[in-house]
């Protein structure tokens, strides 16, 4: 397959149209994608649709394709395991691959200690099982959660998420014991705040609203993903922990969207030496196939009583040897490393176009995790519409990137870790060509 752009038809073709007609008559309305181009395979960065025109992906899948589409070595260890067995459930009787998945979850995540891990299906799954076990070690009932969060779309995890249309709209009532608190969000903090700043402010509503003897766990996205690739301000997460360890609150990392060398490293917060005592993964690490985990203290997961935690297909055989191929094909071909590169490659481009247009008011990121907020030029305002018609003219010449944020006005880059630099310059050349062309505000 050639690496390369490439349209034959106007986006979407007439073979996607014709199948979006389908599945109007077949599929929710709820579930909606955008673009609706229909993919027919894809290979590195390249998805090709079933009119034959080659895309450049600048989404991965949302951050999960790392390795890039039809990694061979992912492919053929997938292909193998299917072969020999698909399922028995873990609870029912056991096989390796879980294991093994395990031990590199626990080797992987920051910090040197005793660590256990426990696989499920879905990012969404994996927190609401952080909940769980907080809940249980600590016997305490309070989680914090943060302005713009996003942890998934269950009960409980549209609980903790903080926007409302459209992932909580009339769909409660919420579980409870769930308090939010502002984030740090340098954009848009007063000018100068610091991280330190930001975690007092914060954790001052918690001790005065919650009471610190009643926290379970802070639970925070080292980067926040769908609320607007916020980074927060440098000290705000080493506050937030030093706060939990005092207080015996857990301090969990929701790393679903940020991990598996996504910012450069394994895990965000290896960025500041923060060590977490639950981490919440999904995503990234089985390079397309579902698997989640959640890893953390071994005392904490082990307190648990046996069959607490479960699930029929969590830590499924398939999926099992999918993440340990894209574990390898990330150790062996240094994604971290490559994340790294295209980060600095990306922020570069974005910067220099936010110098030319006044409708960029931040560009911010880590590693292959980029973003451009839009605002209405010289204010702080949002301009989703700025964001929406930037990403609908990406989609119109064939380069798929994402929106994102809780005034939907940040476009959003999660290149697969492995796209050529000629690739990835061209997708940047498309985004910089829609930004230049979109209506002046
Ligand atoms: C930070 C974070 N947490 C949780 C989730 C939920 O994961 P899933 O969609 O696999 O349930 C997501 C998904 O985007 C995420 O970005």
């Amino acid at each position: 397959m050639a690496h390369k752009r490439h349209l034959v038809t106007e986006i979407p073709g007439p073979r996607s149209r014709a199948l979006h007609e389908r599945r109007e008559r077949a599929v929710a309305a709820a579930v909606r994608s955008n673009p609706p181009v229909y993919i027919a395979e894809g290979e590195g960065a390249i998805l090709v649709d079933v009119d034959g025109n080659s895309l450049v992906d600048l989404g991965s899948g949302i951050a999960v394709t790392g390795i890039g589409h039809a990694q061979p070595a992912m492919v053929e260890a997938v292909r193998e395991q299917v072969g020999r067995f698909a399922h028995t459930c873990f609870m029912v009787t056991p096989y390796e691959g879980y294991v093994a998945v395990c031990e590199e979850l626990n080797a992987l995540t920051p910090g040197d200690h005793e660590k256990r891990s426990a696989l499920f299906n879905s990012g969404a799954e994996a927190v609401e099982n952080a909940v769980k076990v907080a809940r249980y070690a600590t016997g305490r009932q309070a989680v914090v959660v943060f302005d713009h969060a996003y942890h998934g779309r269950t009960n409980l995890t549209m609980a903790l998420t903080a926007k409302s249309m459209p992932y909580k709209h009339r769909f409660g009532p919420f579980a409870g014991e769930v308090y939010r608190v502002p984030m740090s969000y340098p954009l848009r903090d007063p000018a100068g705040m610091t991280g330190e700043e930001a975690a007092a402010r914060a954790l001052t509503l918690v001790d005065t609203q919650v009471g610190a003897a009643n926290v379970a766990a802070v639970l925070v996205e080292p980067i926040q993903g769908e609320g607007g690739f916020v980074v927060p301000a440098p000290g705000f997460l080493p506050a937030l922990a030093r706060w939990c360890a005092d207080n015996a609150a857990l301090f969990v990392a929701d790393e679903i969207q940020t991990g598996f060398c996504r910012t450069g490293q394994w895990f965000a917060c290896e960025d500041e030496g923060v060590v977490p005592d639950l981490v919440t993964t999904a995503k990234g690490l089985a390079g397309g196939m579902p698997l989640a985990g959640l890893t953390g203290r071994a005392e904490l997961l082990d307190a648990v009583h046996g069959g607490g935690l479960g699930g029929t297909y969590g830590g499924n055989p398939v999926a099992c040897a999918s993440a340990l191929a894209t574990i390898d094909t990330m150790r062996r071909l240094d994604l971290a490393g490559a994340a790294a590169r295209i980060g600095e490659t990306v922020l570069g481009r974005l910067r220099t176009l936010a110098e030319q247009h006044p409708g960029i008011g931040d560009v911010r990121g880590r590693g292959a995790m980029c973003a451009l907020e839009l605002v209405l030029p010289g204010t702080l305002e949002p301009d989703p519409a700025g964001a929406a018609a930037i990403a609908a003219a990406c989609h119109a010449e064939g380069v798929v990137v994402l929106t994102c944020g809780t005034f939907g006005n940040v476009v959003r880059l999660l290149p697969p870790l492995v796209i050529e630099d000629e690739l990835l310059a061209d997708g940047l050349d498309v985004l910089a060509g829609a930004v230049r062309a979109a209506p002046a505000r």
